[in-house]
């Protein structure tokens, strides 16, 4: 495996790019119960009104996923979200997730309007892998072929071969590896090593992070496994290679939800966005859900377990997105044919394979 070798004040104005967007994510004003329930209403006669379809990430408030469900919408990992947007006849599509998000829908869905509560969530993968400079790293690797994470600008997915998300970055590299094809891979490099380690495929990765996952530590979690020797622990591979190594089941959302109802343990100990916790708990109420340790808020905690990108969306956020409607996603028209290509190629892959649930359990 090779890394991309940035320069380090390259890496060091990265930081400061993050560290300015995570001053700016706004967090939500706090809602009385009966402010809630209005607000929910009237999100619900507008979704009807404006033939319109609610899709939300598992890591968005646990309001916002209930909203999707009684809705008609959607809540899942993000394959699925492309996928339930591609797929439903809604004029328009209200993605509650961050901005990478909201661009796929627009782009696999370009005559459908794809609003978002805010267009200010973003994702710290997104901003560390410009295409100005992502651009230049693939002409000077004609050799590879560029596998990027979903979790990246339309314009960088427009300079790809291949769009993955964690569902089925394995299933992709494993094919592109025995097709004899040396991957470029971009920007996660905990899910780019996860994905070399795993299938052995020849891997080139970006130096890039997620500011959540990147948080997790080995040593808390053996700290905390040993209060719970009977605990499983479930990671998602955005996790550091000390986290994996230790986890039972690493996969995405969708995968880890999965994992939790077929493990016959009682106990888990859970390496991804707290958010999560909604749904594995209405899953499982009987089962006791962990939130591995990170960094602790008193050191160098930046997000303590819970993406500030996509605690953004809020009922409030939302309701205003919808009424006026505002926060549209416009992508322009080449950007957004070229990356079509290597979407449609993820879509149609998946389809092909039936998404087998891999992992390490
Ligand atoms: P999933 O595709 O597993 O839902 O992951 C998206 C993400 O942003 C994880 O941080
Ligand atoms: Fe990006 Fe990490 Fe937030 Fe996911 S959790 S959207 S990878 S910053």
């Amino acid at each position: 495996m090779n890394m991309h070798d940035f320069p380090s004040s390259q890496l060091a104005s990265d930081q400061q790019i993050v560290r300015d967007y995570l001053s700016r994510a706004e967090a939500p004003r706090p809602m009385s119960a009966s402010e809630s329930a209005d607000c929910k209403s009237e999100i619900l006669t507008l979704l009807v009104k404006r033939n319109a379809r609610l899709v939300a990430h598992y890591y968005t408030e646990s309001v916002l996923q209930e909203l999707a469900e009684e809705s008609e919408g959607f809540v899942g990992d993000s394959l699925e979200m492309a996928k339930f947007g591609h797929d439903c006849d809604a004029d328009i599509l209200v993605v509650a997730g961050v901005r990478f998000m909201g661009e796929t829908a627009k782009i696999l869905s370009p005559d459908k309007t794809v609003l978002m509560p805010t267009l200010g969530a973003t994702c710290s993968l997104d901003i560390a892998c410009p295409i100005e400079d992502f651009g230049p790293f693939c002409d000077a690797h004609p050799d590879r072929e560029v596998v990027v994470y979903a979790n990246t600008s339309a314009a960088v997915k427009a300079r790809a071969d291949w769009v993955v998300t964690s569902s089925i970055a394995l299933d992709v590299a494993e094919y592109l590896s025995e097709q004899g094809k040396k991957i470029l891979w971009a920007p996660d490099k905990h899910l780019g090593s996860y994905v070399q380690r795993t299938t052995g495929a020849d891997v080139l990765l970006w130096d890039a992070a997620c500011i959540v996952h990147e948080e997790f530590k080995a040593r808390g979690l053996a700290d905390i496994r040993r209060l719970h020797p009977d605990a499983a622990i479930l990671a998602h591979p955005e996790s550091p290679q000390s986290v994996l190594d230790m986890a039972d089941f690493v996969g995405s959302t969708t995968q880890i939800i999965s994992a939790s109802q077929r493990l016959p343990n009682d106990e888990f100990i859970v390496a991804t966005d707290k958010g999560i916790f909604h749904k594995l708990q209405q899953i499982s109420p009987a089962k006791t859900f962990i939130v591995a340790p990170t960094a602790g808020e008193d050191a160098t905690c930046r997000s303590c377990a819970h993406c500030p990108w996509m605690a953004m969306n809020s009922l409030e956020s939302l309701r205003e997105s919808l009424s006026n409607p505002v926060n549209a996603i416009e992508i322009a028209p080449e950007v957004a044919q070229n990356a079509m290509k290597p979407l449609t190629r993820m879509l149609d892959f998946a389809a092909e394979q039936q998404l087998a649930v891999r992992g390490k359990a």
